[in-house]
C-alpha cells in the first residue's frame, strides 16, 4: 500500500474524531463568538472536513459513497448544533430565556393547579346581586362587635335569658365574635333614612359543637327592610322572590311563628324542598319544607333604640345561614366540606 494511496478505514476514523472532536466543544459553547470560532473551525473552507471532502475524488466510486455519506452525516449534525448554538444564545442575548435554562422537549407538560372562588363567596356574591337588583344596599359588618350591637341594641339587654340561644365568644376584653348579623341592625337604623333597604352578609362565630349542620363559623344574610305600611306579606313576597332567583326555579315560602327577641311577631321561614321540589325526602324528612331563616317584624324596641319612630313606620328583618342555601343548592351533606380546607371537595364548584 502506497502512502499515497488513500486509505478507506483511515479516512473515516478521521471523520469519527472529528465529530468525537467537536461535540463536547460545541454543547458547553456559551457565547456567539465562541460558536462562530467553531463552526469555522469544524465547517470553514480550511476546515478538516472541507479536506477530507477534498480528498473524495481519489477514491474508488464505492468508498466515495462510503465516505461521502459519513462526512455529509456528520456535516449535517455539526451544522445543526451550531445553528441551535447560535439560536439559542441570540434568545440569551435579546433577554428572551435566562441563560440557565435549557429545554427538555421530551418533559411531561406542566399544568399549573388553577385557583378558584370559594364556592359560598361565589354564592354571596350571587346573593349580593340579587339584593341589589332588587333596590337592597349592602352592608358588612364588623367581625368583633360589643354586647350593645350584637344584643342589647336587638332587644336583648344584659340578663337576658334568650342570650343564652347565641352561644357566644367573647374577647379578653369583654367584646364579641359576632354571634349573628343582626350586630348591624342598630347601626343601619341610625343611619339610613326610610325606606331602608339593607343586607348585612357577613361571618357570624358560635361557640357550640359542630356537626354536620353546625359550624363554628358560617355566613349569614341579614335583611332589614323599613318604611310606612310593610308588613309580613312584603316580607315573604321579597324572600320568595329572592329565593326562586337563587335556586333558579319557582319556590314557594310559608311562615311559622318561633320566637326571637328582636321580632314581634316573630318566626320562621320555609321553602319548598329544593332536592324534591316538594314531593317528599329525606332532606325536607317527606313534609316537602324547609325550615331555611329566622325572621319577622322588626320589634318596636329595636325600632325605637335605632331612633325609628314605630307609630309611623314598620319593618321586617330576616337572617339566613348561606352555607345552607349552598348545601341545598349542591345537594351537600356536611357544611364542615366548606372550611376543611379539601381542594378536592372545592374544585367541584
Ligand atoms: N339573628 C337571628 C339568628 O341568628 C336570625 C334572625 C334575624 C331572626 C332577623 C329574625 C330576624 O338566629
Amino acid at each position: 500500500m502506497s502512502a499515497s494511496k488513500p486509505d478507506l478505514q483511515k479516512t473515516l476514523d478521521d471523520v469519527k474524531n472529528l465529530i468525537d472532536t467537536a461535540k463536547p466543544l460545541l454543547e458547553k459553547v456559551t457565547t456567539l463568538e465562541e460558536n462562530e470560532t467553531l463552526r469555522v473551525q469544524f465547517l470553514g473552507r480550511k476546515s478538516k472536513l472541507t479536506d477530507i471532502l477534498r480528498t473524495l475524488k481519489e477514491f474508488s466510486d464505492e468508498d466515495r459513497v462510503i465516505i461521502g455519506s459519513e462526512a455529509n452525516k456528520i456535516k449535517t449534525q455539526l451544522s445543526e448544533m451550531v445553528e441551535n448554538n447560535s439560536v439559542r444564545l441570540l434568545k440569551i442575548k435579546h433577554n428572551r430565556i435566562s441563560d440557565k435554562e435549557k429545554i427538555d422537549v421530551t418533559l411531561p407538560v406542566y399544568e399549573p393547579q388553577i385557583g378558584h372562588i370559594h364556592p359560598v363567596t361565589q354564592m354571596q356574591w350571587k346573593t349580593e346581586d340579587i339584593f341589589q337588583k332588587m333596590g337592597f344596599d349592602i352592608v358588612y359588618p364588623y367581625e368583633i362587635d360589643d354586647d350593645y350591637h350584637n344584643f342589647t341594641a336587638v332587644n336583648l339587654p344584659e340578663g337576658h335569658p334568650a342570650r343564652d340561644n347565641w352561644d357566644t365568644f367573647w374577647t379578653e376584653d369583654g367584646q364579641i365574635a359576632i354571634t349573628h348579623t343582626s350586630s348591624m341592625q342598630n347601626r343601619i337604623l341610625k343611619e339610613f333614612k326610610p325606606p331602608i333597604r339593607v343586607i348585612v352578609p357577613g361571618r357570624c362565630f358560635r361557640h357550640e359543637a359542630t356537626d354536620a349542620r353546625h359550624e363554628h363559623t358560617f355566613t349569614q344574610v341579614e335583611g332589614v327592610y323599613v318604611d310606612k305600611n310593610v308588613t309580613l306579606n312584603n316580607m315573604l313576597a321579597t324572600l320568595k322572590t329572592f329565593f326562586s332567583e337563587f335556586y333558579e326555579k319557582e319556590v314557594e315560602v310559608k311562615f311559622t311563628p318561633d320566637f326571637f327577641p328582636f321580632v314581634e311577631p316573630g318566626g320562621m321561614m320555609s321553602l319548598t324542598c329544593i332536592l324534591c321540589d316538594g314531593k317528599g325526602c329525606n332532606v325536607c324528612k317527606n313534609t316537602g319544607w324547609l325550615e331555611i331563616l329566622g325572621c319577622g317584624m322588626i320589634h318596636p324596641n329595636v325600632l325605637k333604640m335605632g331612633g325609628i319612630d314605630s307609630d309611623v313606620y314598620s319593618g321586617f328583618a330576616w337572617g339566613f345561614g348561606l352555607e345552607r342555601l349552598v348545601m341545598l343548592k349542591y345537594n351537600i351533606e356536611d357544611i364542615r366540606h366548606f372550611y376543611s380546607g379539601k381542594f378536592d371537595f372545592l374544585k367541584q364548584f
